[in-house]
């Protein structure tokens, strides 16, 4: 059974999730990782998240949790992982060093030029890690939202030798396998996901940092305001509902935007009085020593989430 054949390079966190996510759409999956305990670790692993996901009614595709597994075999031979695969993602340690080395040995593996090579990097550039890349033009990164099981969006950065064939069929894959994919023209440090994230967490700390409010209700304008908003509509959906359109609300708030944007203070240098207080406030709520329990919490939120606006979402 099966429809091709994904590799997954690393079996942690995120391997793990790309392993379900592939599994899920009914791809065979070949899992490696340099670690033989990890991988055999990981299988066991994703059994118990597959039964766990049926449980809670929230098993990807339409395959059973059983059906799904038995996709997925691991692997401590790189060979063995990329051998006949169409798609190849890795999942392997934010190590520049580490990444450009094993992207190098992916390529002496591939055979075909129409072989995907996928890196789920959070913040290195493509030009870095493919740097002893022989296959440049057919490499690009996906990089998917923590947990990616739960939050489909996948950000596609290419390479600037990536072609639009490459670019064009990892969008599809990404879109196949039930992920939401956007794709940036070219490469941005911090890409955009992370580009957007950290003008929130400015602008959240300079206003704990000022004295403006606490760091819970600061929490609060995101979790019961604007991030519900945002669950649903982008920003650019949003002001074109809060007024006749686009253009009116420009021509209504463009000033104001302004005149606020102008108050912005520097990027902060998140240490000294904000950065005590702020850990102050979030550890009394989530001790160190609790934080399993909190991202089992989030996870089972997010999953939830997710299935609501499937389900409400009939447009
Ligand atoms: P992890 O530490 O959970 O897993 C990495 C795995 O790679 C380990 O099992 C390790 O044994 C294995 N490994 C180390 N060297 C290897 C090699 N040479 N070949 C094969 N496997 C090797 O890391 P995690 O969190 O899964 O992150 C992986 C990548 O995904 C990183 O680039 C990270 O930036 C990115 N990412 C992580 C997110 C997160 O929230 N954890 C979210 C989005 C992307």
């Amino acid at each position: 059974m099966g429809k091709g054949k994904v590799g997954i390079v690393g079996s942690g966190l995120v391997g793990k999730s790309w392993a379900m996510i592939f599994a899920s759409a009914g791809y065979n999956v070949t899992m490696y990782d340099i670690n033989n305990e990890a991988v055999q670790n990981a299988l066991v692993d994703i059994e118990a998240q597959l039964l766990a996901l049926e449980k809670s009614q929230l098993l990807r595709g339409s395959l059973s949790p059983k059906e799904q597994k038995d996709l997925i075999t691991g692997t401590t031979s790189l060979e063995e992982c990329i051998k006949d695969a169409f798609f190849i993602q890795s999942a392997i340690p934010e190590n520049p060093d580490l990444k450009k080395k094993v992207f190098k040995n992916i390529a002496e593996l591939v055979e075909k030029d129409d072989v995907i090579i996928s890196s789920s990097t959070s913040c290195l550039m493509p030009d870095i890690i493919f740097s002893d890349s022989a296959r440049k033009s057919q490499s690009i990164i996906c990089h998917p939202v923590n947990p990616p099981y739960y939050a489909p969006m996948v950000e596609i950065i290419p390479h600037d030798e990536t072609t639009q064939d490459i670019r064009k069929r990892t969008r599809e894959i990404m879109a196949e396998v039930g992920q939401k994919p956007v794709l940036l023209n070219r490469a941005i440090d911090g890409f955009a996901l992370n580009r957007i994230q950290y003008s929130v967490i400015n602008e959240s700390w300079r206003l704990v940092q000022d004295g403006i409010m606490s760091p819970e209700d600061v929490d609060t304008v995101l979790t019961a305001g604007l991030g519900m908003r945002y669950a649903t509509i982008g920003p650019f959906e949003t002001i074109h509902l809060n007024a006749e359109g686009v253009r009116e609300y420009m021509e209504k708030f463009a000033s104001s935007i302004k005149r606020v944007s102008a108050t912005f203070g520097p990027t902060p240098d998140y240490s000294g009085e904000a950065l005590e207080k702020i850990c102050d406030m979030i550890e009394a709520k989530i001790p160190l020593d609790q934080m399993a329990k909190r991202r089992a919490r989030r996870d089972k939120l997010l999953a939830g989430m997710a299935k609501l606006l499937k389900e409400l979402d009939s447009e």
